[in-house]
Order: structure tokens, then C-alpha cells, then sequence
């Protein structure tokens, strides 16, 4: 398994694992995203893409969050089902937050699967319901990482 940057080509991929995941209607909303990342654009998303024999079978964003400096968000976490409990999405997250906490002061995500972000010290905000219903499931957590990286490397 591998982690690199993402490429025009793992599009339709990573679509079809978003997909497989959620369901078709989410699979469109991933594009736009995915082809901004791959724009010149100054706040363009970052994805991370793990890849098995250079196929892509899932991958991780983040993007910066506009309510303050430091303020980041996680999203479009996904691996492939097949490819799931093989410890990719853990090697996805720490990948993101290596990228992350060195900029960050505030890491934030949204999630129906609170008890997998809290084993990197994510915290729970608030409970709220999701607009998207996508499994059954309508509740989803907002929850937080502090991060004191960016402030220690500029001596604050
Ligand atoms: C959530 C997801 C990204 C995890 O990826 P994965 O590669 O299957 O997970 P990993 O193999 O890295 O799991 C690592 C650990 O987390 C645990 N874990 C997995 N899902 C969990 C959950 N829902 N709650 C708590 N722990 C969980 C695993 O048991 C494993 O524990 P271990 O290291 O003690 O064995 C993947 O299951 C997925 O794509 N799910 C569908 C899409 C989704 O829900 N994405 C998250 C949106 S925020």
C-alpha cells in the first residue's frame, strides 16, 4: 500500500468507492470536489489517495476552513470495501494529520463514526442531524483536534 497525491485518472475510482460507500447522488458531489483539488486555485482541497499495485482503493482530504487561521477540515474519508479493516484508512488519517498539525491549530470533521476519529484525541462538539441521508443514519458528531504544532514552531 502506498500514499501519494491525486491524479485526473483516480477520479472515476475514488467515485465509484464513494459510491459503494454512501450511494450515487454523494459519487457526483465527489467530482467537483476532486477536480478543484487538481485546479491552480489558492484554497484548493489536498487529497490523499492509498493505492494498492498503483490502483487506487481509497483516500483522505483536507481543506482549510474559513472561520479562522489554523482551522482545517477533514473529509471524503473512503476505502474501498474490499480493501476495508486492513488498517488504510488509519494509515490515510495519520498521513492527513502529518500534513496537518504542523499548519494547524484546530483540525475539524464530520462523522457517523465517532469512537474511530477519538483514537487520535478527536473530540466530540455537538451532535446535529445530517441534511444527507445516506445509510439510515441520520446522526452525525462535528468533532475537534487541538493542535499546538504550528504555535510551538513559531515560538508562541
Ligand atoms: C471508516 C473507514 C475509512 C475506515 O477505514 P479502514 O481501512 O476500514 O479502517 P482501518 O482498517 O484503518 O481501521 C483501523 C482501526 O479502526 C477500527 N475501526 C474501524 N471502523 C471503526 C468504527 N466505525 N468505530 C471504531 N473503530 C473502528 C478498526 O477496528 C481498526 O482497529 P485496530 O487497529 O484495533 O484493528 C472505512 O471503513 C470506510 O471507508 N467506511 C465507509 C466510509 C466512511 O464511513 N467514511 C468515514 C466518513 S467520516
Amino acid at each position: 500500500m502506498r500514499i501519494r497525491s491525486l491524479t485526473e485518472d483516480d477520479i472515476p475510482k475514488l467515485a465509484a468507492i464513494v459510491a459503494e460507500n454512501y450511494d450515487a447522488h454523494c459519487a457526483q458531489m465527489f467530482y467537483p470536489d476532486a477536480r478543484c483539488a487538481l485546479s491552480d486555485g489558492p484554497w484548493r482541497p489536498r487529497f490523499l489517495v492509498a493505492t494498492v499495485d498503483d490502483e487506487p482503493v481509497g483516500c483522505s482530504c483536507w481543506s482549510v476552513d474559513w472561520s479562522s487561521w489554523g482551522v482545517f477540515n477533514i473529509c471524503w474519508v473512503q476505502v474501498e470495501k474490499c480493501h476495508q479493516g486492513r488498517g488504510i484508512g488509519k494509515d490515510l488519517i495519520d498521513a492527513t494529520l502529518a500534513e496537518l498539525r504542523p499548519q494547524a491549530t484546530l483540525i475539524l470533521l464530520s462523522t457517523s463514526l465517532k469512537g474511530y476519529y477519538e483514537r487520535w484525541g478527536f473530540e466530540p462538539l455537538c451532535n446535529y442531524r445530517s441534511a444527507y441521508v445516506y445509510d439510515g443514519s441520520e446522526q452525525e458528531t462535528l468533532m475537534a483536534l487541538r493542535s499546538t504544532a504550528a504555535r510551538d514552531a513559531a515560538g508562541q
